[in-house]
């Protein structure tokens, strides 16, 4: 068996990237384990994972596997939702610290708070929130369900939360209902300004705009189309456009050129609040962490068993309504 040792903050030459992924596909077999990527982890990740989607899909995959260990090459709410769909199988992140900013804007209490405060409401969470906080709400939902899925509840008022952008697009297309929504945000989506987009619309008039919906409502007045990433993936491959300009986090390039290289996927250049065009905290995912978290079993992710519990029935709600 060949022993690696890398420092992981040199850049890693072509032969050494194939060597790695190489030991971790050659590991996740000997181990039967699964490894699963969100669409904005590097492409040297996405290119080993055994699966590549968007949150829906890849609760629907976590639920599913019947694979020993899963990997989960994302934040750390992803990781926690696989362990609550899959509670007996070992679960690992490649590394604990990448959590995601949005999901740390609200917490267990004041979700408790709301509840006492809105009787009549049923509380919706984005999958993009702890387990802790998924152990209190009603109904989780994703970019890809959201309106659909909001629109069967019973109850007139909802509330929404983390992200008031999101809440707000799918308040939009369910007029029928009220909703109060929690002032959280992602931050790399909602620094992209309207501005920046027009911009990219002079520079490229003949192209298509898709956005996802965690980006601001002027941005998203915009759009020619919003959807979640996999949804913006079928659209921007297969709509009638030579140009598409996307308005997500750069990742996403790399699948949208293998699926449909004949066209021209524009994204915004600016800097966010991390000094990166990227989300760093997806970005913290590398293959050698990868490499050795497989290798050694570390980075077990581990919740209590009552959270487990109550957090499971809103993922599966959503689940079964989508
Ligand atoms: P989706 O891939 O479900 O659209 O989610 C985007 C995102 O920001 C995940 O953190
Ligand atoms: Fe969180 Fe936004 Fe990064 Fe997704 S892109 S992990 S929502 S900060």
């Amino acid at each position: 068996m060949v022993e690696l040792s890398i420092n992981e903050e040199e850049q890693l030459s072509v032969q050494e990237i194939e060597r790695l992924q190489r030991e971790v596909k050659r590991l996740a077999e000997e181990k039967n384990a699964v490894i699963l990527a969100h669409y904005y982890q590097r492409p040297e990740v996405q290119d080993i994972a055994d699966f590549v989607g968007d949150s829906l899909e890849l609760s629907r995959k976590a639920a599913s596997t019947d694979a020993d260990i899963i990997v989960f090459c994302g934040v750390r709410f992803m990781c926690e939702t696989a362990k609550i769909l899959s509670p007996h199988k070992k679960v690992l992140h490649p590394n604990p610290e990448s959590g995601c900013p949005m999901a740390d804007m609200i917490n267990a209490s004041q979700v408790r708070k709301l509840r006492e405060e809105h009787p009549d409401a049923e509380l919706v969470a984005y999958i993009n929130t702890t387990a802790e906080v998924k152990a209190e709400i009603d109904l989780c939902v994703t970019s890809a369900n959201a309106p659909k899925v909001i629109k069967k509840l019973k109850a007139k008022k909802i509330v929404f939360m983390p992200d008031q952008a999101l809440g707000q697009w799918v308040a939009r297309q369910v007029p029928e209902k009220e909703f109060v929504l929690w002032k959280g945000f992602c931050p790399p989506h909602f620094e992209f300004t309207a501005r920046e987009v027009e911009k990219l619309k002079e520079r490229y008039p003949e192209a298509k705009v898709a956005v996802h919906p965690e980006c601001h409502p002027k941005v998203i007045d915009i759009a020619d189309f919003v959807g979640s990433t996999s949804q913006i993936i079928r659209y921007a491959t297969s709509v009638e456009a030579d140009k598409v300009i996307v308005i997500t986090e750069v990742g996403l390039k790399h699948t949208l050129m293998k699926k449909n290289p004949n066209k021209e996927y524009i994204f915004p250049e600016s800097m966010n609040y991390c000094g990166t065009v990227y989300c760093c905290t997806m970005k913290g995912i590398t293959l050698p962490k990868l490499y050795k978290t497989i290798k050694e079993e570390i980075n077990e992710v581990e919740l209590p068993s009552d959270i487990i519990e109550r957090a499971r029935r809103p993922i599966e709600r959503m689940l079964e309504l989508s």
